[in-house]
């Protein structure tokens, strides 16, 4: 099943959480969708479920709009916040959404096992760790069998254990059963570890959609490249006759900004300059993500400039 958000815009008072953000998802794979905190994932997502009404704008699975879905917990499971009643043990939680969904309670032992808390399922939820809270509401957003999953931020506060379990789970319910997985992170680094395609924004602004792989080279022109070599006056020169930007040479490095490992190492070999250590400093993507991390106004300012 296809996401699809056009246009959608929200603001609260004077802040445009929001604006004209456009981007679809597709089937089998993971999207991520990453920014910055505040950068209006959550306004979006919630938007997406119906949970809050947009200005301006729709998101649709497969064309229709979630209130119009007829069976919506069985078309798409959401986690967006984990509040559950403490005193009740998590299967006894998914046995009362089953019943408020009108699904079979069965599911609750089933979803409890999908996501490792099978031994756990009887005990107070108040007692759960994170992580295992985290596996309780994905296990809640999955009773219904849903083909699209929609997770707010669900790896904060996981440990690196609970982490690497979650995204090998992602990956099964994305690549092997074909579900359709928008999954949202403010950090880049998990973000690229996890999905296969990720929405960038900042500022409720669209900012960069595409593959990892795409977005890392079309943005690697921005990143710098390290070299070391024992010849680093030599190599400096070569690269700069090249007509590249080379920093000085200190200590056998040399830094290369606006170009690719690729151009440096095949200036390099045909100069017959030993090399020593050749690297991408920071990856394009890195580098775009740090501007809208550290500076977002701005940011959103010269990109709005530059359209
Ligand atoms: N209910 C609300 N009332 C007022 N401002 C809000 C509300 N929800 C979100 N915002 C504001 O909208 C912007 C986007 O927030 P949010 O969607 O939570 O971003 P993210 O999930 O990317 O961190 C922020 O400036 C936030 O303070
Ligand atoms: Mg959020």
């Amino acid at each position: 099943m296809r996401v699809e958000v056009r246009g959608l815009s929200k603001s609260f008072g004077a802040v445009r959480a929001v604006d004209d953000l456009s981007f679809t998802v597709e089937p089998g794979s993971i999207t991520g969708f990453l920014g910055p905190n505040g950068a209006g994932k959550t306004t979006t997502l919630r938007m997406a479920l119906g949970l809050e009404q947009p200005d301006a704008g729709t998101a649709t699975f497969d064309g229709v709009a979630y209130a119009d879905l007829l069976s919506p917990v069985r078309t798409v499971g959401a986690v967006l916040e984990t509040a559950f009643h403490p005193a009740r043990s998590g299967r006894n939680h998914l046995r009362v959404y089953c019943r408020a969904a009108g699904l079979p309670v069965s599911r609750a032992d089933e979803v409890l096992a999908q996501v490792g808390l099978a031994d756990a399922g009887r005990r107070r939820a108040g007692g759960y760790s994170l992580g295992m809270r985290q596996r309780l509401a994905l296990a809640t957003a999955l009773l219904g069998d849903p083909a699209v999953l929609v997770l707010d931020e669900p790896a904060n506060g996981l440990d690196p254990e609970g982490i690497q379990w979650l995204r090998g789970f992602l990956r099964h319910l994305a690549h092997t059963e074909g579900r359709t997985v928008l999954v949202s992170s403010h950090l880049l680094a998990e973000m690229e570890q996890t999905a296969d395609r990720v929405v960038i924004v900042g500022a409720g602004r669209l900012v960069r959609e595409g593959s990892i792989a795409e977005l890392r080279s079309g943005t690697q022109g921005s990143g710098a490249v390290l070299v070391r070599s024992p010849e680093a006056g030599r190599l400096a020169e070569v690269l700069r006759v090249a007509g590249l930007s080379v920093g000085p040479a200190e200590d056998g490095r040399v830094t290369v900004t606006g170009t690719t490992p690729a151009t440096v190492g095949a200036h390099a070999f045909r100069a017959g300059v030993e090399l020593h250590e050749l690297r991408a400093e920071t990856s394009g993507l890195e580098e775009l993500y740090f501007r809208l991390t550290a500076g977002q106004e701005q940011f959103a300012a010269s990109q709005g400039a530059a359209r």
